[in-house]
């Protein structure tokens, strides 16, 4: 699974200085071949409300408990800066995830250098662009094949 948080419906014309000329659409096709490398079919999502970003954690972790899912790639956006929630949830759900950053949060305001995600999640992928999700769905791919699932 691929879930984005807030405002990334906005890529292509959101600060493009920032977060580049790719849509949307563009990462979810890029996925798409990323997974297809990797024998994964792919579920991709976008919501604006942190509350569906939770269902669909819960979502995944039952998927993946029932050997349906590799893990989740978590673009959540703002909310990886102010979400308890978020946090809670994969660490409930028991769901494997691997946080992702198009920009590099390090480098920009100080308010995005904390992460309520990254103590929960397997990994972090920061700065280096929409390659970015192809890596974390590589990532995911590496650590089923070393673990057998
Ligand atoms: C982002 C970085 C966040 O700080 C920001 O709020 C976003 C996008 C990124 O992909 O670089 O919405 O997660």
């Amino acid at each position: 699974m691929v879930l984005n948080g807030p405002n990334l419906n906005l890529l292509g014309s959101r600060e493009p200085g920032i977060y580049g000329a790719h849509t949307l659409a563009d990462v979810e096709g890029l996925c798409r071949d990323a997974c297809a490398r990797h024998g994964f079919a792919l579920d991709f999502r976008q919501s604006n409300h942190e509350g569906v970003l939770l269902d669909a954690l819960h979502e995944a972790g039952a998927a993946q408990a029932a050997g349906m899912l590799a893990g989740v790639v978590l673009n959540a956006g703002a909310y990886t800066h102010t979400s308890v929630a978020l946090h809670d949830a994969i660490k409930g759900a028991s769901v494997r995830v691997i946080e992702l950053h198009i920009s590099n949060v390090h480098a920009r305001e100080p308010f995005r250098h904390h992460s309520f995600i990254a103590p929960a999640a397997q990994g972090v992928i920061a700065g280096l662009g929409v390659q970015g999700y192809a890596l974390a769905i590589a990532a995911l791919a590496d650590h089923g094949n070393r673990n057998g699932n």
